[in-house]
Order: structure tokens, then sequence, then C-alpha cells
């Protein structure tokens, strides 16, 4: 017998993104050869609506694009994964949004996001109620309009439907939206703006973070520390999940990866330490590789070989 795939629900954004590789960033006023351009379907709704799906999810995904050739791809690209994309509509009066990658050498990156018609998602109540029928998660992110991200967690909640946030890019919460959320998932620049700590080296203040976002009404908080791992804190306490050390070739989409693995082993009763864990295998691939969505791992290529350091409470 074949076990139900996980439902899961993505509302958020698609990006084409341009991916410059340059050796390093340039200084303000200096002008640096690039050695590539490339256009990649990204996005971090999209890209967290792939994860989910290439972790084994039932998706569909809930957005907005343009009447355009990038609009076009990116639906593609999402369907090509069997994500559902009849959420995704296509506005006739604005562009597909679009994100400037800057890769260094170094695999870390700076992106500038046009929003586009990611900044006209409207939901219909009515719809989305239907689509979240039967969903165990609902996962989100901030680059569509707050209002809708507020909207669809009380519809979600309203249904039993767990909600998964991913407060990216940093955006003050409406105090109305804190206990909506069941798992919160942030980077460093995320916990710094959120809670004022800054914990990127230092699991002890991302476990500090973790008891400050549940203190504002957040189940289960999830600190994500780059080359370090993550930290994952509930009404249990915290543990610290280190991660394996690789050669980092690009990090776009490292965060959204880990989501989805994190969403989807949740979503198959998976304690938060184990769903971590998978995280943190999820996105110690995704690194490896250049770009967003092609970087994306499958389940058979996470569980393949690839152990992590053992946890450990804080
Ligand atoms: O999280 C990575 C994503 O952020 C990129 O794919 C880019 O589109 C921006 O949205």
């Amino acid at each position: 017998m074949t076990e139900t795939p996980p439902k899961v629900v993505c509302l958020g954004s698609l990006n084409m993104d341009l991916v410059i590789a340059v050796p390093r960033a340039p200084a303000e006023g200096e002008t640096v050869q690039g050695d590539s351009i490339r256009y990649v379907p990204g996005g971090k709704g999209a890209n967290q609506a792939v994860s989910c799906a290439r972790q084994g999810a039932d998706v569909s995904m809930l957005g907005r694009v343009g009447p355009d050739h990038h609009g076009q791809v990116l639906s593609e690209a999402l369907q090509q994964d069997g994500i559902a994309v009849h959420g995704v509509l296509v506005d006739p009066e604005v562009a597909t949004g679009v994100a400037m990658v800057m890769v260094e050498a170094s695999g870390l990156n700076r992106i500038v996001v046009i929003a586009g018609a990611n900044g006209q998602v409207c939901l219909d109540e009515a719809q989305l109620a239907q689509e979240l029928q039967d969903a165990q998660f609902l996962i989100m992110q901030f680059e569509v309009p707050m209002p809708q991200v507020l909207q669809a967690a009380r519809v979600a909640r309203s249904l039993g439907c767990q909600v998964v946030l991913n407060p990216s890019p940093a955006q003050t919460l409406p105090e109305a939206l804190w206990p909506l959320v069941d798992v919160m998932i942030v980077n460093e620049t995320e916990a710094r703006f959120l809670t004022g700590l800054s914990p990127d080296t230092d699991p002890k203040v991302a476990a500090e973070v973790g008891r400050q976002l549940r203190s504002k009404g957040v189940s289960q908080a999830v600190v994500t520390l780059g080359a370090l791992g993550a930290v994952a804190t509930d009404a249990g306490g915290s543990t610290y999940h280190p991660a394996p050390q690789v050669k980092v070739v690009d990090t776009t989409a490292a965060g959204d990866t880990f989501l989805g693995a994190v969403t989807v082993a949740l979503a198959s009763q998976r304690s938060l330490s184990a769903s971590v864990d998978m995280g943190i295998k999820a996105s110690t691939l995704c690194v490896q590789t250049m770009g967003a969505q092609p970087s994306i791992p499958t389940l058979a290529q996470t569980q393949q070989n690839l152990s992590v350091p053992p946890w450990m409470s804080l």
C-alpha cells in the first residue's frame, strides 16, 4: 500500500532570477567584470513549493505572474515538479517578478527583488478555503502583500491547517499574525530584525531568539545559522543541529530548501528535531549547486549517503 503524500499549499512569490556570477561584489562606485549571467526560476514562494514537492508532498501554489515569457517559464517549471498552478494567476497589467542575484566566488549572494506581479497578489477567500481543505500546512513568506499573508493565516487556522511562516525579506509582523504561526523559520538577519539579538555565531543566542519568538505566540521556532547549522525551539526546549562542512558554490534558496524539507518531515509526523535534520541535509546539498530551483534536492537525494552530525540539547 502506498502512503498518501502530505498536502501543502504555498502562498508566495515567483521570480525569474538573473544570476550573475562575480569574483567579488563591487565596492561603491566600482565596476567589476562578471563571469556569467543565467536566467533561473526562483522566488522564495516558488522555491519553497518546489522543495516541498521534491520531498514528496502534494503541493498547490498560489501566486501571480505577468503575461510575459518569464511568467510562462516559471509556471511551467512548477508543473514539471508536479505542482498545481491553477492558483497562479496571470495579471495582464504587471510584469513577472524579477530578482537580480549576484553570487560571489565564495558562494555568498546579494539579491535585489522587483516584486512585479507578486505585489498584486489578492486572494479570493472562498477559493483559498477550498485550496486549504485537507492541507496539513500553509507555507508563506513576505514577498507578497502582508494583508494577504494575514488573511491566509486566519483562513488556514480556522480550517485546522498549520501555518509555516518564513518572514523573509524581514518586515514587522502585524500583532495579529504572531499567534497564527505554528512554525516560524528565520535566518540570522531575520532573527536580528525581529528580536534585536545576533545569533550568527552562537547557538545559545539562537535558542534565546527561539524563546522570544515563542513568547510572541509561535509554537515552534527554527533559527538557521548558515554553515553552523540550525537551532530548533519548542515547548520541550532547544536543540542545536550542526551542519556538515561542504564546499559552498551558491547559497541561493538554501533557506527555501531547508523550509520545504522541514515542513514535509513535520507533515509526515516526524519530531521537530528529526525534521530539522532533514532540512540540514537538504540545504547542505542545495548550497553545492548554482541557482535557486535547479539546486533543490529530491527526497531520495536528501536521504542518500549524507549523514549529519548529531544534534544536542541546549
Ligand atoms: O530565497 C531565494 C530567492 O529570493 C531567490 O530565488 C530570489 O528570487 C528571491 O526571491
